[in-house]
């Protein structure tokens, strides 16, 4: 028998990463604080969370935790269809369908979760699920396991979607894309995909991850933005882990589709509920994100500010209007460079790299949140192209001695 070794493979795998500066290290925080936290012992501002709006610390999100902890527990029991499912859930899945404007949400564990069931009880083997280059690696691996045929186009290009509908005429079919996309910020061209679905006879799944409670209208998010509704867009997907600053997912949508969902999705029926408290945790939030409008004007006020002082101080920039502002680095080992520079300065922002994003593109994902203050947006900005220029002059003399010794 000639069976490879599993560590010397697990080995050489992580040598690897070491060589292509891919090494991933997951960091401790000890303490959370509004927009600081205590990070391996160093107090730090967070720039790379997702919690939009500040609601994951509210006095009424974590007292609603608190209230439903103490007279429910602290778990989920059960599954939905067995003995889970609580009138907290139901309270919860309608107040988040009658916010977005659908006729029913159904309530996940996560929103990876949420994408593995949209996809694998809506398409099988002979169907094509059609998605954006872009879109979040749930969402692909939800095809992938799924079963069903996955063709990509080009990121936000309706065109390109339509030519993969076309090429594959046979089958049931979803367009799947982001709302607000994760790594880049900008939002997907939802009326022109919303057409081309129409056209193609395509279910178009907008995973909105990032937009609900932060964009369109009462913080609707990027479908509700673009002025559909669920004769467009017939189901959508919310987490409730990012601006409603809790854990869990949920998707929204048509009646019948979401009843199907509750009764074929292997990750809803084969696993245990979101638990009560978590749910209640989230209903306060969202009536916090429904109702305190100021927590987005102050995000796109910071948005705003940021953009204007990075774009003054010569930082590559994406084209993006939402709290998600990546600044490109390009190279793997510069962007882990400014970030360990930002960190000794006082600022934790993530550097992603690929494959999270493509070949060549990696970057500083800076998150603005309402928690942050202007002070901080312009303290980071500076100091974010302070460290460029530093790392741009340490380069510089490396380069010159490096060329000298060739001479
Ligand atoms: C676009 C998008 N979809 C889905 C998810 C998964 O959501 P969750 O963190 O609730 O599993 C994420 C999380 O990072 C995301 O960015």
């Amino acid at each position: 028998m000639s069976r490879p070794s599993w560590r010397e493979r697990v080995d050489a795998a992580r040598a690897q990463r070491a060589a292509t500066s891919r090494v991933r290290v997951r960091r401790t925080v000890t303490h959370r604080d509004g927009a600081r936290c205590l990070v391996d012992g160093r107090s730090l501002l967070n720039f790379c969370g997702n919690d939009y709006l500040g609601l994951s610390q509210h006095f009424a999100v974590v007292g609603a935790l608190q209230d439903a902890a103490s007279r429910e527990g602290a778990g989920g029991v059960g599954s939905h269809l067995v003995c889970g499912h609580h009138q907290i859930h139901d309270a919860l899945e309608r107040e988040l369908a009658d916010w977005l404007g659908a006729p029913r949400a159904l309530l996940f564990g996560s929103g990876y979760l949420a994408n593995l069931a949209v996809v694998q009880s809506m398409l099988g083997d002979e169907d094509v699920c059609v998605q954006d280059r872009l879109n979040h690696a749930s969402l692909i691996d939800a095809a992938r396991l799924s079963g069903c045929r996955l063709r990509r186009y080009p990121h936000a290009d309706a065109e390109g979607a339509i030519r993969q509908l076309r090429s594959m005429p046979e089958g049931a079919a979803m367009l799947a894309t982001d709302g607000v996309f994760s790594m880049d910020g900008d939002i997907a061209p939802l009326r022109e995909l919303a057409l081309v679905a129409r056209v193609q006879k395509a279910l178009l799944y907008v995973d909105d991850a990032h937009g609900v409670g932060v964009v369109g209208p009462d913080g609707r998010g990027s479908v509700a933005a673009a002025k559909l509704g669920v004769a467009d867009v017939p189901l959508q997907l919310a987490t409730l882990g990012k601006a409603l600053g809790g854990y869990g997912a949920a998707v929204l949508g048509d009646a019948d589709l979401i009843g199907h969902l509750a009764e074929t999705a292997r990750p809803y029926v084969y696993t245990t509920a979101l638990p009560p408290a978590q749910a209640a945790a989230t209903l306060a939030a969202v009536k916090l994100a429904r109702t305190e409008h100021w927590r987005r004007t102050k995000l796109d006020e910071l948005t705003g500010r940021f953009r204007d002082r990075a774009r003054a101080l010569g930082l590559e920039l994406m084209d993006s209007q939402t709290p998600i502002q990546p600044v490109l680095c390009g190279d793997d080992a510069r962007a882990l460079e400014m970030a360990a520079a930002l960190e000794q300065a006082g600022y934790w922002v993530a550097a992603i790299r690929p494959p999270t994003v493509p070949e060549g593109r990696a970057r500083l994902r800076v998150t603005l949140s309402a928690l942050h203050g202007v002070a901080d947006v312009d303290g980071l900005v500076e100091t974010m192209a302070k460290v460029r220029d530093r790392i741009r002059l340490g380069m510089a003399a490396t380069n010159w001695r490096e060329a000298a010794l060739v001479r």
